[in-house]
């Protein structure tokens, strides 16, 4: 119960701020569906690379080039919505972020950066023996943030 009213007091302190922030980007709704969408769409393209690894699809240049611009749109939709600003918390949309991502804010920017990183590096890759060597990085980048900034599901 003490943990409801607490999250119900910041859920009202950030909706505040959110009503302010509505009026230059959306309401925190939008950024917290913009940053699920992001996820869902980093999801999606990390398994059409997934069965590359797997040997289930066969090897393709565009395919993963499709992949990899794929998550970099996802995220500059993102970031056009401030979908992980400090505003962008409480709203009605349940939101596994975990208050870590603005109260260690310098970690979770790091782990942006290790994920932009890692894309960068698939993206220099033109052959298979390349992108296989590459794509560990991509699959460390999701989980090392997950493991600090997403709430386990409940
Ligand atoms: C910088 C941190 C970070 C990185 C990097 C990251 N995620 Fe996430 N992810 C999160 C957070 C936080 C959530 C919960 C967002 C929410 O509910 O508001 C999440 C949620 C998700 C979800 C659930 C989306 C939904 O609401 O249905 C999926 C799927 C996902 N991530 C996949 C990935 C994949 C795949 C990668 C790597 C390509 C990745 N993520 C990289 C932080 C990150």
């Amino acid at each position: 119960m003490l943990k409801l009213n607490t999250r119900i007091a910041v859920s009202l302190l950030a909706l505040g701020a959110g009503v302010t922030f509505a009026l230059a980007a959306g309401s925190v709704d939008d950024q917290i569906k913009t940053r699920q969408d992001e996820m869902k769409a980093n999801g999606q393209a990390l398994g059409a690379l997934v069965n590359i690894i797997r040997g289930q699809t066969a090897y393709d240049a565009a395919a993963v080039k499709t992949a990899l611009d794929t998550m970099r749109a996802a995220i500059a939709a993102s970031t056009a919505i401030n979908a992980w600003d400090v505003s962008a918390q409480g709203g009605t949309i349940v939101s596994r972020a975990k208050p870590e991502v603005w109260s260690n804010a310098a970690g979770f920017a790091a782990a942006e950066q290790q994920l932009a990183d890692a894309l960068t590096g698939l993206e220099a890759t033109s052959d298979e023996a390349g992108f296989k060597a590459a794509f560990p990085a991509l699959g460390a980048a999701c989980k090392n943030c997950h493991e600090q900034f997403r709430a386990a599901e409940n």
